[in-house]
């Protein structure tokens, strides 16, 4: 449904992204995650055709986003960083308005204007000028237009953001059950949006993918067990440095908890060191109290990603 291939985006000797390449399937979610100047709006203008590539290629909806611009933006829709509404229409004008727009047939705009209000839980501001309606109401008018024309992708720059928690769950409802019938790539960079509402997510950092996998399989792949945490009864200095010479371990950081001491060990994923530390520890003749795997949250992930520490 969307096909990025080698996107980048050079403003002058600035590399705004580089190399960007995915794909979208139908009917899934895709989060771009990513933090402040990461590429994520300019990545998203360039699919909708805003502005160009200075090099790489596109399709949105089969449709080539530069020889076939006029096909790709019919079969999208846009939500920008900053909506563009006419803050004096009501919004049943507005959307009335952007239904002409996309050419929909006078019938056809009044029946899909009705259900986009549905779906956006519009309706008792339908008749409200967009002006006094608050931001979280304001952006799902946002979500309104975008989807009234029915297009089969959908691309969201940061829906929720300025909402009021109440209403951002409500607005990450509505955008999950988008999905399914249309493609729908989000930016965010609030992580656990993407777990909630995400089926895929593109990490972006510094105009590069970084990672591109199902939440949970990033948390399993990058993170699995890489790290334990223990608590044991025994010499400090001698526990630290017996667990540090283990191999595959990166860390030791220790913390006492009055009569023992609680280790937190990281060590590089793919391998499981629970049973090796265990035994460890008993064959020393020290005091096991507790030993737990943990793994990253896509939090840790993002951060560890993002600021280019090994893995
Ligand atoms: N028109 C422009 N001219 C020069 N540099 C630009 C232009 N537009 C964007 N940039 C730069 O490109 C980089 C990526 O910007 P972009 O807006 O895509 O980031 P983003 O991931 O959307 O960030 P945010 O989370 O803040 O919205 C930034 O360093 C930005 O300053
Ligand atoms: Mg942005």
């Amino acid at each position: 449904m969307i096909e990025a291939k080698g996107l980048t985006k050079h403003y002058g000797d600035f590399i705004a992204i580089e190399d960007v390449t995915f794909k979208a399937e139908k009917g899934e979610v895709l989060g771009f995650l990513g933090p402040n100047g990461a590429g994520k709006t300019t990545t998203m203008r360039i699919l909708t055709g805003y502005i160009p590539a200075t090099s790489g290629d596109a399709k949105v909806a089969g449709y080539d986003i530069l020889t076939q611009s006029l096909e790709a933006r019919q079969h999208l829709g846009y939500l920008p960083e900053t909506v563009p509404l006419y803050t004096d229409m009501t919004v049943r004008e507005y959307l009335r308005f952007v239904g002409k727009l996309h050419g929909l047939a006078n019938g056809k705009v009044e029946k899909r204007s009705g259900q986009v209000i549905d779906i956006c839980r519009l309706g008792d501001y339908r008749d409200t000028t967009i002006g006094k309606l608050s931001k979280g109401f304001r952006q799902r008018v946002g979500i309104a237009q975008a989807i009234i024309h029915e297009p089969d992708v959908l691309i969201l720059d940061e829906p929720t953001i300025g909402i009021d928690p109440r209403q951002v769950v409500e607005t990450r409802g509505l955008i999950k059950s988008l999905g399914g019938e249309h493609t729908v790539i989000l930016s965010t960079h609030i992580l656990p949006e993407v777990s909630m509402v995400c089926g895929r997510v593109i990490i972006i950092n510094e105009g590069r993918v970084v990672a591109m996998d199902r939440p949970e399989n990033l948390s399993n792949r990058l993170g699995g067990a890489s790290r334990i945490v223990m608590d044991v009864r025994g010499p400090d200095r001698e526990i630290v440095q017996t667990i540090s010479k283990v191999e595959g371990v990166k860390a030791v950081h220790g913390e006492n908890l009055g009569g023992r001491q609680r280790y937190t060990v990281e060590f590089r994923p793919g391998k499981d060191l629970r049973e090796e530390l265990a035994r460890l520890v008993v064959n020393r003749g020290w005091g096991l109290l507790a030993l737990e795997a943990q793994g990253l949250s896509l939090e840790e992930i993002f951060l560890k990603l993002t600021t280019r520490e090994e893995l």
